[in-house]
């Protein structure tokens, strides 16, 4: 695996993203610990997108429920746990789609780990076709995210589901 992370130096999004996707895919080869794996590509996606908060939620069993629990992120400290259907990490779980947040206070029942927190783009990772993990992304600025995020970030995705 490459241990050096190789920086877009462009302001281009596009030209970013087009960087790190094949670096995540590297970053990942032949590892198949979850955790090790989500980790670094929390850190690459830090890294390399400059964003606020970036991180995962995982679906695990507490006492026959299932709920989502905080895993590897980068940013400030977060809430731990978030139920089903609830938040916008709980929407993209129940509705098993993208969330595209353009303003966080508009959001019905947006969960606000942090008041810095104003859009956020949350996208899905699937087991055996249920949701396994959502990856979640804040901004502090309000409309930060858009469909070119969902396209590469969706890439992300697909590559995490090979190691689930
Ligand atoms: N805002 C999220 C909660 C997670 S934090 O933003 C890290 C939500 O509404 O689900």
């Amino acid at each position: 695996m490459a241990e050096v992370l190789i920086l877009s130096q462009s302001t281009d999004k596009v030209e970013r993203y087009k960087t790190l996707v094949p670096q995540i895919e590297a970053l990942i080869a032949g590892e198949t610990d979850v955790v090790a794996n989500l980790s670094n590509i929390a850190a690459a996606l830090r890294q390399s997108m400059n964003f606020f908060w970036v991180g995962f939620y995982l679906v695990k069993n507490n006492a026959g429920r299932q709920e989502l629990v905080l895993g590897p992120f980068q940013g400030p400290i977060a809430c731990t746990r978030i139920a089903f259907a609830k938040g916008v990490c709980g929407a993209c779980w129940k509705e098993k789609k993208v969330m595209l947040v353009p303003n966080v206070d508009e959001f019905p029942g947006h969960i606000a780990c942090s008041s810095d927190s104003k859009s956020e783009i949350v996208l899905p990772a699937f087991k055996n076709n249920e949701v396994a993990l959502v990856l979640d992304v804040d901004s502090d600025q309000l409309n930060d995210f858009d469909k070119t995020d969902e396209h590469y970030l969706s890439q992300v995705m697909r590559l995490i589901e090979k190691f689930l």
